[in-house]
């Protein structure tokens, strides 16, 4: 394959000022793109900006939130006016109050969706629509393991980056038509400053956690996650709807499964709750599973394990 070039292409990287979003920023502007580094903290994002313009690429900082409908317009008008247009947006920007569920307050679970949800909301709408109407755009969610498999104690953390699984999935299947590329990553990389202030996590203490999570620290770079992000961001790049998983130079895909499951023994007369009850083991059983495309996918299965015919069935038979 040939480099991966952004020549000619315009970034968004939100979070830009630090640790993973800083090493976007810079890998996307050495490989040719015009990077607006937006990060609240706006001297992280001049000093990245600065940073990139002192290694001869492009680049601008912004300082804007990415959790208000204001703060995500004025970042993608920063691309456009600076730079032209919008072809990649990679949602980095993060926050973190983490704590047992018992002590999370609701002002704590809001702050958290507001940034990686609703930043992800706020920055993708405006970016989405100078994508639509050129036909083409990459953009890629930071999710995360713990929105996926939670070790307990990120509840609010956990909701948000579930939801960027939903957002991106969504985001994927309404972008086919338009050229957008929609992929999430889960990284592991550490060096974030959003666990500085958090509450120490009981699960985290775990010796199933600590003993891989202390091996894996020395290869846990931001520089083993990007080539990822990277990848997802170019053109070559044709898979959409992915949850992709990168940590310590290793990679993988997270999928949501589907199981063969159980079918009442009589079609059209609903079991009772005793039956369920009694077919649980199988209902559950992840041997044999399929990976949905979309909810069709699920009807089909179901129309399938019910010895229906579907109507495409019908008219191709
Ligand atoms: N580091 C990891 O191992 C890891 C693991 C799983 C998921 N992630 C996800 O990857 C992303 C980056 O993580 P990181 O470790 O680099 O975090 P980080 O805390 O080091 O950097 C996040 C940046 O986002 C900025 N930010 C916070 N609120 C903002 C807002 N409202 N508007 C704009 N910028 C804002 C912060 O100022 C900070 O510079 C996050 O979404 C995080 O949840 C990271």
């Amino acid at each position: 394959m040939a480099q991966l070039d952004f020549a000619g292409q315009v970034a968004i990287v939100t979070g830009g000022g630090r640790n993973l979003g800083r090493g976007y920023s810079l890998e996307l502007a050495r490989r040719g793109a015009a990077v607006v580094v937006d990060d609240i903290d706006g001297e992280a994002a001049a000093s990245v900006a600065g940073e990139i313009e002192r290694a001869g690429g492009k680049a601008v900082a912004s300082a804007e939130s990415v959790a208000t409908a204001e703060g995500g317009a004025a970042i993608v008008a920063k691309a456009v006016e600076e730079f032209g247009t919008v072809d990649i947006l990679v949602n980095n920007a993060g926050n973190l109050r983490a704590g047992e569920f018992a002590g999370l307050t609701l002002d704590d679970f809001e702050a958290v969706l507001a940034v990686h949800l609703g930043g992800a909301f706020c920055v993708t709408q405006p970016a989405w629509a100078v994508m639509r109407e050129r036909g083409r755009g990459r953009i890629v969610m930071s999710g995360s393991a713990a929105g996926v498999y939670p070790e307990g104690g990120y509840s609010d953390y956990a909701t948000a980056k579930a939801g960027i699984v939903g957002l991106t999935r969504a985001l994927a299947a309404e972008g086919r038509a338009h050229g957008i590329h929609v992929n999430a990553i889960l990284p592991q990389a550490g060096g974030s400053s959003m666990t500085a202030d958090a509450a120490p996590i009981h699960s985290l203490e775990d010796a199933r956690f600590r003993g891989p999570d202390a091996a894996l620290a020395p290869y846990k770079s931001v520089e083993a996650v990007s080539p990822l992000v990277m990848y997802l961001c170019s053109p070559e790049c044709s898979h959409t709807g992915l949850i992709l998983s990168a940590g310590a130079g290793w990679f993988g895909r997270v999928f949501l499964g589907l199981t063969y499951g159980w079918t009442a023994p009589e079609p059209g007369v609903p079991p009772t709750a005793e039956e369920v009850a009694r077919h649980f083991d199988r209902i559950v059983d992840p041997a044999e599973y399929l990976v949905p495309g979309g909810a069709s996918d699920e009807l089909q299965h179901i129309a399938a394990r019910l010895g229906l015919a579907t109507t495409e069935e019908r008219r191709a038979g």
